[in-house]
């Protein structure tokens, strides 16, 4: 059998270059690979690692701009260039390769064609004075930790001591956990069967496995059978803290895509209640749901406004609510290097408001003696 070929790197670097232009227009990570590839979903691995690459290189590569170019570029070319010099840092391609395929890219339109020679130019240089420019702008905080200059400020402000070490380990490639399923096998049970795949994996929580090498859900032994999901070690301490008791009655508030629905449902939760805002994203809970063959109700509504999901003048009460907020997901940058780039400051006011709105709509559901959890990442 022989291995798919990959497609050539200018390809990649234009669309990787398109979505990144709409991630600079503030769509998360998804939406604008999505948008940018709708004529070539089959370029979404490599395109989605170049713009991976390109956002954790962003602040560094804008300050090389700003060094080689006499002017700002157009958007357009901003991009490409972002693109590129991201490619250039990471070092996985012959540098006069990047160059090359860059100003093959830039023929796509007629504005970044235009723009070739200057492409070419700032590339170039960039390569010719890459030790002394990498070396020069990592003095900068924002490159040297890759983050806005008000999101470092904060960070500081909100831990003197820690921030530098927070900062850090955002940067850091994030590992591949897997939660097991324990209504479907143990714990040393899976490892054992990861071993005689020899594939390498620790046990670091209760159900928690980390896997060494991460690797696509689809070649994760058990996973399309629901006896493992995918789920960070820090998440999968929410569930077990709410000691579900059989015939309690459950309610996860924020809950797509339904990681800590079916970790409830594994640890027996029978009564359970899933509740998502977001349509499209309440059918992946019920995807996982049937995935893991768990059950849960699964309900679209605003859990900050009753009369969306409860009957009419109807009343509920649960002895248990998970109530996983909406928040500045400032705990996952690793994962999701996006995130410093596409809030605001004003942000952190206004999810804490509907945090607030959330949290006095919920708490007169909940049952005397029974528990609350609030989480936020
Ligand atoms: C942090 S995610 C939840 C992750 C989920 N609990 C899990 O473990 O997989 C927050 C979710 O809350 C949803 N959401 C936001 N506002 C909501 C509201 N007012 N009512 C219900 N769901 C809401 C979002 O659409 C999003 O899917």
């Amino acid at each position: 059998m022989s291995a798919a070929k990959s497609p050539p790197l200018a390809d990649v670097l234009r669309y990787a270059a398109a979505a990144w232009q709409l991630f600079r227009g503030g769509r998360s990570i998804d939406r604008a690979l999505t948008a940018a590839l709708a004529d070539r979903a089959d370029l979404r691995p490599p395109v989605q690692d170049a713009l991976y690459t390109a956002i954790r290189h962003l602040a560094a590569s804008e300050r090389f701009v700003e060094r080689l170019a006499a002017r700002a570029p157009a958007a357009d070319v901003a991009a490409l260039l972002s693109v590129a010099l991201a490619q250039l840092q990471r070092g996985r391609h012959a540098g006069h390769t990047v160059v090359d395929q860059a100003v093959t890219a830039a023929q796509w339109s007629p504005s970044t064609r235009v723009a070739s020679r200057f492409i070419n130019a700032v590339l170039r240089n960039f390569l010719r004075q890459q030790a002394t420019l990498v070396a020069e702008v990592q003095a900068d905080e924002t490159v040297r930790y890759n983050l806005p200059a008000w999101w470092i400020e904060r960070l500081r402000a909100e831990y003197p001591r820690e921030w530098m070490a927070i900062a850090d380990s955002q940067l850091q490639q994030p590992p591949l956990m897997l939660r097991v399923n324990s209504r479907r096998t143990t714990a040393n049970a899976y490892l054992v069967r990861l071993a005689e795949e020899a594939i390498g994996a620790t046990l670091v929580g209760a159900q928690a496995v980390w896997m060494h090498q991460p690797r696509p859900v689809a070649e994760i032994p058990g996973f399309a059978d629901g006896d493992v999901s995918v789920q960070d070690a820090g998440a999968q301490l929410a569930a077990p803290w709410l000691g579900i008791q059989p015939g309690m009655r459950v309610l996860d508030a924020c809950a797509a895509p339904g990681g800590k629905t079916t970790h409830l449902a594994e640890l027996g939760a029978g009564d359970l209640t899933a509740l998502e805002v977001d349509s499209s994203r309440a059918i992946r809970i019920a995807d996982n749901l049937r995935r893991c063959q768990l059950s849960a109700r699964v309900i679209i509504g605003d859990a900050a406004r009753l009369e969306t999901w409860l009957p009419a003048g109807g009343h509920a009460s649960f002895d248990r609510i998970v109530l996983d907020a909406p928040c500045t997901a400032s705990g996952i940058v690793r994962r999701h290097p996006d995130i410093p780039w596409l809030r605001r400051p004003a942000d952190v006011v206004q999810l804490t408001t509907v945090q607030r709105e959330l949290l006095d709509a919920l708490w007169p559901l909940l049952n005397v003696g029974g528990r609350l959890l609030h989480v936020v990442c």
